[in-house]
């Protein structure tokens, strides 16, 4: 339901019918007291001062004339420039009836579009740290809810799987295996990486390393096929270590989603060719660069994009100019969403403006950059470990489940290990999750264990548990919910609360599609909690006056239930049945 299109609608409509010219736009919000109204228009003022009318006369004529008044109960003016609309509770029970044994909860399907989403999008050689998280799991919100919604989602994990670096690596594993120390087939991730370290520092002081090691990058480039089986096991290494946190945290991403860098590797040279025809590119003290007018430096320069360097290789922005060509053109995108931190947005903002100069892209392509701050320490530091280390993905989570660990062992100390266990995983990674994802993405957010394992709160826990407590107490009725065969009663103030909470649901999910904003899910899913705590409060289900009555709650409890495993769903969130 989208209850303030409703009302915006309805109104609109009947000012036309006055004769009014609609150009502007119309307020609607939820009212912040109930008992003045459920929704209030909030920009009366200004629209009567439009419409050369004073505030009083043109919310008379509204509330005269509106259209389907059947829908309001009452809609009344305040001082100086409010319309308070109430809905009438037998319009809310049918569209609570309408949703009631749909498992879409009224949210409608769109008109089918190609998005692709780069998310994630980790290093290769290199475990996954904290800074991650976000891109990981916010990217994978928005993927669940556009393809609710009806969309063709095409996941993509830009993985870093291309560049100098495995040259370097190359030529370190092959300096190992010289020296009889290195068995290929025991190479794990976490020594992957520690070679890495090493390599580079060889790298940097070793002449005849650095010489072998820029002989294999060109050897890799060529197709040789040695190189490419070495560089096929670090991926593969990589990308098996990455799906276990895939996996852990619940993200739909799965193997078939890695679109790496390397894919675009064969575009690259055309590319640089192109723009050099097309005179966007030009060369300067041997690199190939792009002058942007609208990217200005410090001094008020024009910024350019180096995209060939001297040595002839390739840079992170020539791919990713060839990698905005092939989404357009081969994959048909009509939408693409990059989740990366905001330290990237100029530069993408640059890759943006040189592929629609060179008419790889048209200029209507939605292009969208969904930015997000970092995770910052207690100390509002960045997030790492003691020695200015980057906090490995895989600890942080091992480290959730410990702590939920504990939790769960205070509260229910008679649990059998097996379900300890996968309750500590589910409500550690539940939590995590959960906390990030209820912060606006766009400021950096400090990491605290205390608040996200609370039960109070706008946390993981609070939601979790409010379902299992709906959960238990509708399987302690003694009518199933096939048998719920009566209309929904709307009598009291929190029942109506809770009715108009549930038929928001669509609303939210249009806004997280269209901004890409999880925490507006989290917000919503607390205030549907909480009312339901209120509601529960003041409503007896189980022991009601009569049966119409404990039948008609149940239905509101049994929708609450829903909505919520639904909401939960929509952020990578396991429901919990007990705990
Ligand atoms: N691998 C990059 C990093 O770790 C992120 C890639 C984002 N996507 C893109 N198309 N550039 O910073």
């Amino acid at each position: 339901m989208r209850l303030k299109n409703i009302i915006k609608k309805d109104i609109e409509y009947t000012l036309m019918n006055l004769g009014f010219n609609i150009n502007f736009n119309l307020l609607v919000q939820p009212s912040k007291i109930i008992k003045t109204g459920h929704y209030q228009i909030n920009n009366l003022i200004k629209i009567s001062n439009a419409l050369k009318i004073k505030p009083d006369q043109l919310a008379k004529m509204i509330i005269l004339n509106i259209k389907n008044k059947k829908r309001y109960k009452k809609i009344t003016f305040s001082h100086p420039g409010f319309i308070n609309i109430f809905f009438n509770y037998h319009w809310l029970s049918k569209k609570l009836e309408e949703i009631f044994y749909s498992c879409r909860l009224g949210v409608q399907h769109i008109l089918k579009k190609n998005v692709v989403i780069d998310y994630s999008s980790p290093n290769v050689a290199k475990e996954m740290h904290v800074g991650h998280l976000r891109s990981t799991i916010i990217g994978d919100v928005m993927a669940r809810v556009l393809e609710f919604l009806g969309h063709n989602v095409i996941r993509s994990n830009h993985i870093g799987d291309w560049g100098t670096q495995f040259g370097m690596l190359i030529a370190y594993l092959e300096h190992k295996r010289s020296k009889k120390k290195f068995d290929y087939h025991s190479l794990s991730l976490k020594n992957l990486e520690n070679f890495y370290c090493k390599a580079k520092k060889k790298y940097d002081s070793d002449d005849v390393f650095s010489k072998k090691s820029k002989e294999y990058v060109v050897k890799l480039q060529n197709g040789d096929k040695y190189c490419l089986a070495v560089w096929k096991k670090i991926v593969s290494i990589t990308m098996i270590e990455n799906q276990k946190i895939y996996k852990k945290l619940n993200v739909t991403l799965t193997l078939k989603h890695t679109m790496g860098e390397s894919l675009y590797n064969k575009m690259l040279p055309n590319i640089v060719n192109d723009l050099k025809n097309k005179k966007i590119a030009i060369k300067k003290e041997g690199t190939t660069i792009v002058v942007l007018d609208n990217f200005k430096n410090r001094l008020g320069k024009s910024m350019g994009v180096i995209i060939q360097k001297k040595d002839t290789g390739f840079l992170y922005s020539t791919t990713d100019i060839a990698c905005l060509k092939y989404r357009f053109e081969t994959l048909h995108a009509d939408r693409i969403i990059y989740y990366t931190d905001s330290r990237q947005h100029q530069y993408l903002m640059q890759i943006w403006e040189i592929s629609r100069k060179a008419n790889y892209v048209p200029k209507n392509l939605l292009l969208e950059h969904h930015m997000f701050g970092i995770m910052l320490s207690k100390e509002k530091q960045p997030f790492k470990t003691r020695d200015g280390n980057a906090i490995k993905l895989s600890a942080l989570l091992e480290e959730a489940s410990k702590k939920a660990m504990c939790l769960i062992k205070e509260k229910n100390p008679y649990l059998s290990k097996k379900k300890l266990m996968s309750l500590s995983d589910t409500i550690g990674i539940s939590s995590i999750k959960y906390s990030d994802l209820s912060k606006n993405r766009n400021t950096n957010y400090v990491f605290n264990w205390d608040t996200m394992l609370n039960f109070e709160g706008n946390t993981a826990l609070y939601i979790q548990y409010a379902y299992t407590r709906i959960t238990s107490m509708l399987k302690k009725s003694t009518i199933p919910v096939s048998k719920l065969n009566t209309n929904i009663i709307l009598i009291e103030e929190s029942e109506i609360n809770l009715a108009i909470k549930i038929l928001e649901f669509e609303e939210i999910i249009l806004i997280i599609a269209q901004k890409g904003y999880p925490h507006v899910m989290c917000k919503y899913l607390y205030d549907l909690a909480s009312f339901f705590s209120i509601f529960y409060e003041n409503c007896s289900v189980l022991f009601s006056s009569a049966i119409k009555i404990t039948k008609s709650r149940l239905k509101l409890s049994f929708l609450t239930a829903k909505t919520i495993k639904k909401g939960l769903n929509i952020l990578g969130i396991k429901t919990i049945k007990k705990m």
